[in-house]
């Protein structure tokens, strides 16, 4: 088992690393001295997997355990779901000391972390991620919420949680498509912050697409890393956690005028960090030897490379939209070589796009 302190002062809490240590979960939880309560929140087909083991230990250092199911899919990260948790949870008399547990992919850890941040003014929450973009990206840095119908995450709070328990055994179940969809998060931290990170994937490409424990540990560990250094320096992302959002820019309107049916959200943003890539290179902040080495590592992860065919003028309308952008400006994330970042105003993306 390995331990990575995210430090935030009073909100710091730890990430534990393992793989098939559920058993250690509820000694874990014993020593952040929770109260005896716990509801987990998950789904039928992640429960159907994970409940047991989790319950089991928890119950072994007895806790009190229940659990809701919600329904699977991003179309439910919405208010509904989100009151049938709060009614659980009324129901439940859960009271304070009481503390929820996400058991899930990004959706449920979302919703729960916001149920918890929200749920009589605020209790302790606990995540459990099981699929490689929880693991690598939304579990660590304490940002909830559900979408709107007029967009995505448009409700939410910053709250962290007391702890983060990742078992990248649980990967063994994660669908193909959706495991690959998660390494494109991990390429994104080796491409703007980590060239050692960046040519560990290289080099264990094909180790890592078998999910190879050894491997998915490294690249996990580091990701988590290199995610608690940015938001530990900027929690409320006023700055430096920008950098997180390389090749969201251009990612983002491709999910969006696909109307999120095509692209999984990473094989969008692989697509976006191959625009990010050739940006860079124009301006001059990377050479044609870095941009060919990121297409040539995504295509090796079977990742998507290709701008899907919008006319340029659609693609300048979606990024315009995205939340990020603020007076019209957008500060975009270019790659320095490889293993940095530079943010860049950039004013006129769309001429970038289709020069
Ligand atoms: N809070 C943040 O900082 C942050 C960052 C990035 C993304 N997000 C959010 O995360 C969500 C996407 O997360 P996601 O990609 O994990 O999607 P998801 O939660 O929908 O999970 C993807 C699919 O895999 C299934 N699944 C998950 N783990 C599994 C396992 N071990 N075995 C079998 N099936 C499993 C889920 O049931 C689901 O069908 C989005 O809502 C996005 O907005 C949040
Ligand atoms: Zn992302």
């Amino acid at each position: 088992m390995k331990t990575l302190k995210v430090d935030l002062g009073q909100r710091s809490y730890d990430i534990f690393f393992g793989h098939r240590f559920f058993a250690e979960f509820g000694r874990l939880c014993q020593k952040l001295k929770l109260g005896g309560r716990a509801i987990v929140v998950t789904n039928s087909t992640i429960g159907g997997h994970y409940l047991r083991p989790l319950k089991e230990s928890l119950e072994n250092e007895g806790f009190i355990v229940s659990s809701i199911e919600i329904p699977e899919g991003e179309e439910h990260k919405n208010i509904r779901t989100l009151e049938y948790i709060y009614d659980s949870l009324v129901s439940a008399h859960l009271d304070r000391g009481s503390f929820l547990v996400a058991l899930g992919g990004g959706v449920i850890g979302d919703i729960t972390g916001f149920a918890a941040a929200t749920y009589l003014r605020g209790i302790s929450y606990i995540q459990v991620p099981t699929s490689l973009l929880a693991q690598v990206d939304s579990s660590v840095g304490g940002k909830t919420g559900i979408n709107h119908e007029k967009g995505k995450n448009l409700i939410g709070a910053f709250y962290q949680p007391r702890m983060v328990f990742i078992d990248v055994s649980t990967l063994d179940t994660l669908p193909e498509r959706e495991f690959i969809s998660g390494l494109a998060e991990v390429v994104k931290y080796g491409v703007v912050y980590d060239g050692e990170l960046f040519t560990f994937i290289s080099d264990n490409a094909e180790s890592l697409l078998a999910r190879d424990k050894k491997s998915l540990m490294y690249a996990v560990n580091r990701s988590c890393e290199i995610k608690a250094s940015v938001v530990t320096r900027d929690e409320r992302e006023a700055g430096l956690r920008a950098i997180l959002n390389y090749g969201h820019t251009i990612g983002h309107a491709v999910e969006s005028l696909t109307d999120y049916k095509t692209y999984l959200h990473g094989e969008a943003i692989s697509i976006g960090m191959v625009q990010a890539a050739r940006i860079s290179e124009k301006m001059g902040y990377s050479v044609k030897a870095d941009t060919d080495r990121i297409i040539s590592l995504l295509t090796r992860l079977k990742l998507p490379v290709e701008l899907p065919s919008f006319s340029s003028e659609s693609y300048i309308n979606a990024i315009m939209h995205d939340k990020k952008v603020k007076d019209g400006k957008i500060t975009f994330v270019l790659n320095n070589g490889i293993g940095a970042y530079s943010l860049v105003n950039i004013a006129d993306v769309g001429a970038l796009i289709k020069a």
